[in-house]
């Protein structure tokens, strides 16, 4: 999801922002600021008061262009035509122009002491935003246009299929005429199982984004000017400086958490190829290649959930289908949205405000273009907080409810932080409070919310029939939240052209998911384009780290808790003291650096991909059985 922040407008000064080492206090960027500093005379430099000053104005004006932003922002992602499309576009271009402003301004700081809290936000303002506009006339209106267009292309993607084919039919019903969107998309390739089908859906998607590719060559070569002003290499340099450490540490950190990660995946990769080869065959599934990114049930394969009865194993006992559950339970869209809300809730926390229930949009209008990809917002800083999201009654969007909940919980905790801290400990933790709550949605949750029979309830030998569907989402999306971004900072830095963009992005995707395209890609493809957060302009690697955090967190709930058992199976649904905790550590929001943050909830200072190791330790020993004898791996590098 894109959370927004203030406004997109504020969000580029901001939300998306982190700072610099926060020890420092008489931190500059670069080596030429710091000289600068050395040699103005000690009576010209600014004082501590000039920066408290300037830093009062900063909040007032952040603030006041961060609701104007936010509503126009609202109102565009919620009825997607040319005018709000312009009207998003100004108010981006203002948040543009005061983020560099302030940035630029902030520089006069250099060499200043300042008391560590002032240096974080000096050090944060100087970062600008991670679409930062070069600083001459007319640069901040072409990128905002550009980032506006970009965007509205995508949330308006429609493409033709034959929508009277049986199969299509079946899953669809009656559609009028042959051109369908994502939404419909989405489903299709969640539920057929007939490859040529699969294979139209996803390469009819990808018809939406080849005419994104020239604007979005140009918006890299603006934002990296942009961030080349602020002081940095490239705009992915000052991306991966927005987490309280080096920016190269971060990059090494990064590969560090996917190496301990990685044999699990691999494990889950070799066992879903094979129970596909034995669905489709040699021809479609050859056992030495990446799978075809078609078959995964997602349209970017990103999750694997969908297709769970496709490698369902026979001897694993029966696990808990939430979509049917919801179903039979006739819940709806906005029953699922008070349940997620139930749960936060059920942990100490408020119930959200009459506004978000009078100003979400929870299912999708008929009769406009909304952007249907799921967000949370907060608009005024306060409590103004909504969703905006197309719900369609599955346990896909089950957790995606929470997921947005997560945000909106997140938003209101720090609501009182001063502007510049309303925001993530890093945008990793934002993106893994709610599905850290998700994974309390345990056989007995269900139970005590009514979903699930008592007598359903899965027994232990279930178990493995449990955590591989998880790990049908959770595992398999680890290598796609982190090539995402990998694929943009080589963009970024000029490693690839756009002439390289579609095989550097195939490359990745065969280097690190073992996925490959169902069939060459036309020379003008632009597949990077068809993953909303490319043309929406959202950084990725917070998906990622998010992955690995929201179990740490789940570890951290179970133990404060005194749960003892797998931890697949434990919920933290009702538990005050645990709720007490976590909202200390959402309601420091980005005040500190994030380790902190960790520290006060888990009490370590490290992201450890260790908690989703244990969570799956017994399906890595079944897969590992189930793989035996089988060929692992693909021309990366085989894993056995
Ligand atoms: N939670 C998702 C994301 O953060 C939103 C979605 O995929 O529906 O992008
Ligand atoms: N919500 C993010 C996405 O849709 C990551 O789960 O890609
Ligand atoms: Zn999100």
């Amino acid at each position: 999801m894109k959370r927004l922040f203030l406004a997109t407008s504020c969000l580029a000064v901001l939300a998306l922002s982190a700072c610099q080492d926060g020890q420092t206090v008489e931190a500059g960027n670069t080596v030429d600021e710091l000289t600068q500093a050395a040699v103005t005379p000690a009576e010209q430099r600014p004082t501590v008061q000039d920066a408290r000053e300037f830093l009062d104005a900063a909040e007032r004006d952040i603030v006041a262009n961060g609701i104007i932003g936010a509503r126009a922002a609202w109102i565009n992602a919620n009825f997607v035509t040319e005018d709000t499309n312009a009207l998003v576009a100004q108010t981006s271009a203002d948040g543009a122009k005061l983020s560099t402003r302030l940035a630029n301004e902030a520089k006069r700081f250099n060499g200043v002491s300042l008391p560590v809290d002032m240096r974080r936000k000096i050090d944060m303002l100087k970062r600008g935003s991670n679409f930062p506009a070069p600083n001459r006339p007319g640069a901040a209106e072409e990128l905002s246009e550009i980032m506006a267009g970009l965007d509205a292309t995508y949330a308006t993607g429609k493409f033709n299929i034959d929508t009277d084919n049986p199969k299509i039919k079946d899953v669809l019903g009656e559609v009028e005429g042959d051109t369908i969107n994502l939404g419909e998309a989405t489903r299709l390739l969640a539920q057929l199982r007939d490859p040529e089908l699969t294979q139209q859906v996803w390469e009819g998607w990808r018809t939406v984004s080849p005419p994104m590719k020239n604007d979005y060559a140009r918006m890299v070569e603006l934002i990296n000017e942009g961030a080349q002003e602020l002081g940095y290499d490239d705009a992915g340099a000052l991306w991966r400086a927005g987490y309280d450490m080096d920016a190269d540490a971060f990059a090494t950190e990064v590969d560090r958490l996917w190496g301990q990660v990685s044999p699990l995946y691999d494990q889950l990769h070799c066992f879903v190829r094979g129970e596909l080869n034995e669905t489709y065959g040699n021809d479609v599934v050859p056992l030495d290649e990446p799978i075809r990114a078609d078959l995964l049930g997602n349209m970017w394969a990103q999750t694997w959930g969908n297709i769970y009865d496709v490698v369902e194993p026979a001897d694993a006992g029966a696990g808990v289908d939430v979509t049917a559950l919801l179903k039979d339970q006739d819940y709806d869209a906005l029953k699922m949205v008070e349940t997620a809300e139930g749960f936060f809730e059920s942990m100490g926390f408020a119930p959200l405000p009459d506004t978000f229930w009078e100003r979400s949009l929870i299912t999708k209008p008929q009769d406009r273009e909304v952007q249907c990809h799921a967000s949370a917002w907060n608009l005024d800083g306060q409590d103004d907080v909504r969703i905006k999201m197309c719900t369609e009654v599955t346990g896909e969007d089950f957790d995606t409810v929470h997921h947005e909940l997560g945000h909106n919980f997140y938003q209101r905790a720090y609501k009182n932080q001063p502007v510049f801290y309303q925001s993530g400990a890093n945008d990793g933790f934002h993106e893994a409070i709610g599905d850290m709550i998700a994974l309390s949605i345990t056989p007995d949750y269900l139970v005590q919310i009514g979903l699930l029979d008592e007598a359903d309830v899965p027994g232990e030998d279930a178990d493995i029939a449990l955590l591989l569907r998880a790990a049908m989402d959770k595992v398999a999306f680890l290598p796609f939240g982190l090539l995402v971004d990998k694929w943009r900072w080589q963009v970024f830095d000029g490693t690839l052209s756009p002439d390289e963009y579609n095989d550097g992005w195939w490359a990745l995707r065969e280097q690190y998911q073992g996925i490959q395209v169902p069939d060459e890609r036309s020379a003008n493809a632009f597949d990077p384009g068809a993953k909303y957060h490319i043309p929406g302009n959202t950084p990725y690697m917070r998906y990622f780290l998010s992955y690995i955090l929201q179990f740490q967190f789940h570890k951290a709930a179970c133990d404060q808790a005194g749960f003892e058992g797998p931890l697949h199976r434990c919920s933290v649904y009702g538990n005050t003291d645990v709720g007490a905790r976590f909202n200390a550590m959402l309601e420091m929001g980005q005040s500190k650096p994030w380790p902190d943050a960790l520290e006060a909830f888990t009490g370590t200072r490290d992201m450890d991909g260790s908690a989703i190791l244990e969570y799956f330790a017994p399906l890595m020993t079944y897969l590992e059985t189930q793989n035996e004898g089988r060929t692992c791996g693909w021309d990366r590098g085989a894993s056995e």
